[in-house]
């Protein structure tokens, strides 16, 4: 035990990538992983742990690790003692049920009386319960898409997130049971160790920071003086915009961070209202 912040994530899979992205743009300097179980950060006292994703909320349970990083889809099937810290805006995906293409489900009644293979029994359950309907489920613990053409099951309830999986299968997707998106969890919401939620926070505020900074976007602008009042009335700015003189005495230059999700929708404004010039840049960190 070196009294380091122990953090679980994936071993392999959809998510693995994109916990260690968001790791680096925290400004962690991470040492080589390739097939190792625990590695430490450089410049942070953190210890990353590859682990199952099944595994992970039972891990944070029990204290083996401190945080985890895993899907919802995970965390709603384990039912296990733990806090969400915060939804991490990637790893989206749906857990659907799929069926062979050369078979037809017109509507979700079709199921009753079918066989549904799954690693999300509980999940799967509790959707049929609470649509009225029937099926039988059986639980694998992998590779859930060869069990139609295997003659085990008539559909899957499985994740799909690009359709890769499903297509290679020759499997179509139908009914959606559950979306879901990476999250941050805890065994509490705060750590008993004092020291290691001091840790915590402080990797709290980082990642709190970029995933703002990820959904947002510096916008630059130039204005005519006179449309100044406009053009701020249509930036969606959480804060009063930036207003610069510019060498040419009639016009100002305009800067504001503004949700990215927002600027196709009020491009065509401020041009209406004599914006030029505009640019827009993204932004790699923000502290609020
Ligand atoms: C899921 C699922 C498929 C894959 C689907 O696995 O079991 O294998 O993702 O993704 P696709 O639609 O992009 O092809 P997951 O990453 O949850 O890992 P696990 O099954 O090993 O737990
Ligand atoms: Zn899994």
């Amino acid at each position: 035990m070196n009294g380091n912040l122990k953090l679980a994530i994936q071993k392999k899979g959809r998510l693995t990538e994109k916990s260690l992205e968001l790791l680096r743009h925290c400004g962690l300097d991470i040492e080589n992983y390739s097939e190792r179980l625990i590695v430490s950060v450089r410049n942070f006292p953190l210890d990353i742990l590859f682990l199952r994703d099944d595994d992970i909320p039972e891990y944070v349970q029990d204290g083996v690790a401190d945080i985890g990083i895993v899907g919802e889809n995970v965390i709603y099937e384990k039912q296990t003692q733990t806090t969400m810290l915060e939804k991490l805006g990637f790893g989206r995906c749906s857990l659907m049920l799929a069926y062979p293409e050369n078979k037809e489900l017109k509507k979700i009644e079709d199921i009753n009386g079918r066989i549904i293979a799954t690693t999300y029994p509980r999940i799967l359950k509790d959707y049929l319960g609470s649509n009225n309907l029937n099926a039988k489920i059986i639980e694998l613990s992998g590779s859930v898409e060869i069990a139609p053409s295997l003659g085990v099951a008539d559909l899957i309830c499985d994740i799909v997130s690009t359709g890769n999986t499903l297509m290679m299968n020759k499997l179509k997707k139908s009914f959606k049971v559950f979306d879901s998106e990476a999250v941050l969890i805890s065994a509490a919401s705060s750590l008993s160790d004092e020291k290691k939620n001091d840790m915590l926070n402080d990797l709290l505020r980082r990642i709190r920071s970029v995933l703002t900074a990820r959904s947002s976007k510096y916008l630059m602008m130039n204005v005519p003086k006179n449309s100044l009042e406009k053009i701020i009335n249509i930036i969606p700015s959480l804060k009063s915009p930036t207003v610069l003189h510019l060498a040419d005495a009639n016009m100002l230059a305009v800067h504001a961070v503004i949700p990215s999700n927002k600027f196709w929708s009020i491009i065509e404004d401020l041009k209406a209202a004599g914006a030029s010039g505009i640019l827009l840049l993204p932004i790699e960190n923000m502290i609020q």
